[in-house]
């Protein structure tokens, strides 16, 4: 007789709003026992993905610019026996970097960089050392280019997707995959959040979050490297790979400044 595992525990940072959201949703739906883990209203999300039929959902609320709070999130990880981890939270500080509050530009850091690095570091030798695991890290098309008026995320971006191949290439062989997500511009409430939404990107047409957290469930699953959700977003990598770096600046700046609906 054959017996059918259900498939392995997942944690999803960010899980909260938009793209993690989806993330979660989709992982639900496909049987994953989820822990959401965000800083804010963490009950009413597991309440509503728990309300999918033999959905497992916990949740966690810890701010992630903490260590404290990346080391309660392993915590509960491994008490779950999580072996899919969707490093997602972020967010993004927008503004001419000369006067944008120092703090929000660290906090930035703290979230988009340094808790991913921390929560990677502390979960990776455990799922080597089971053997498999899967791990997707958040980028963004914006790590594809320099980006004037929002420079901190644009680097933050960069750097999680440097991070993610790089840590793919150790981890071969090891049954363990990262995936990196780069989405195009996507219907959340993260331009609202960074106050950007009297910007060229902010009134852009966007994404679906729900397409965009379904194509990186399934990218994350069948342990590919990168994963662009969408025309916008293979249209966007494939113009910053022709451009020289200083018009990918001018050319990618544009969209952080002030304009009018596209
Ligand atoms: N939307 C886009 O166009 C787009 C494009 C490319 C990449 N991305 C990336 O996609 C990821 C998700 O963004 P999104 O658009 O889905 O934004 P979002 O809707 O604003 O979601 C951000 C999530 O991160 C959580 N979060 C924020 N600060 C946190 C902290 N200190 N500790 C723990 N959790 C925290 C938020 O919880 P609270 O709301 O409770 O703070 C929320 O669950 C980000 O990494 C973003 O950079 C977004």
């Amino acid at each position: 007789m054959t017996v059918h595992q259900p498939p392995a525990p997942a944690l999803v940072t960010g899980a909260t709003s938009g793209i993690g959201l989806e993330i979660a949703r989709e992982l639900v739906r496909r049987g994953h026992e989820v822990l959401v883990v965000a800083d804010r209203g963490v009950d009413d999300t597991v309440r509503a993905l728990g309300a999918h039929r033999g959905a497992l959902v916990s949740g966690l609320e810890v701010d992630l610019t903490r260590p404290s709070g990346v080391e309660a999130a392993v915590d509960r990880a491994r008490e779950l026996g999580v072996r899919t981890y969707v490093l997602n939270a972020g967010v993004g500080v927008h503004g001419p970097f000369r006067r944008t509050p120092l703090e929000d530009e660290l906090r930035l850091v703290d979230l988009n960089v340094r808790s991913v690095v921390h929560l990677a570091h502390r979960v990776v030798p455990d799922l080597v050392a089971a053997g498999e695991g899967r791990i997707l890290v958040t980028s963004s098309i914006a790590a594809t280019m320099p980006a004037p008026l929002f420079s901190t995320y644009a680097a933050s971006k960069a750097f999680l997707r440097s991070f993610a191949w790089s840590l793919r290439g150790e981890l071969a062989g090891s049954g363990v995959s990262v995936t990196a997500l780069l989405p195009s511009a996507t219907r959340t409430p993260f331009f609202r959040e960074a106050e950007m939404e009297h910007t060229h990107i902010g009134r852009a047409p966007k994404a679906r979050a729900r397409a965009v957290g379904r194509k990186a469930v399934d990218a994350l699953l069948a342990g590919r490297a990168e994963v662009l959700p969408g025309l916008q977003a293979k249209a966007m990598v494939a113009i910053a790979a022709v451009l020289p770096q200083p018009v990918r600046s001018a050319f990618h700046g544009w969209f952080y400044a002030p304009g009018a609906r596209m």
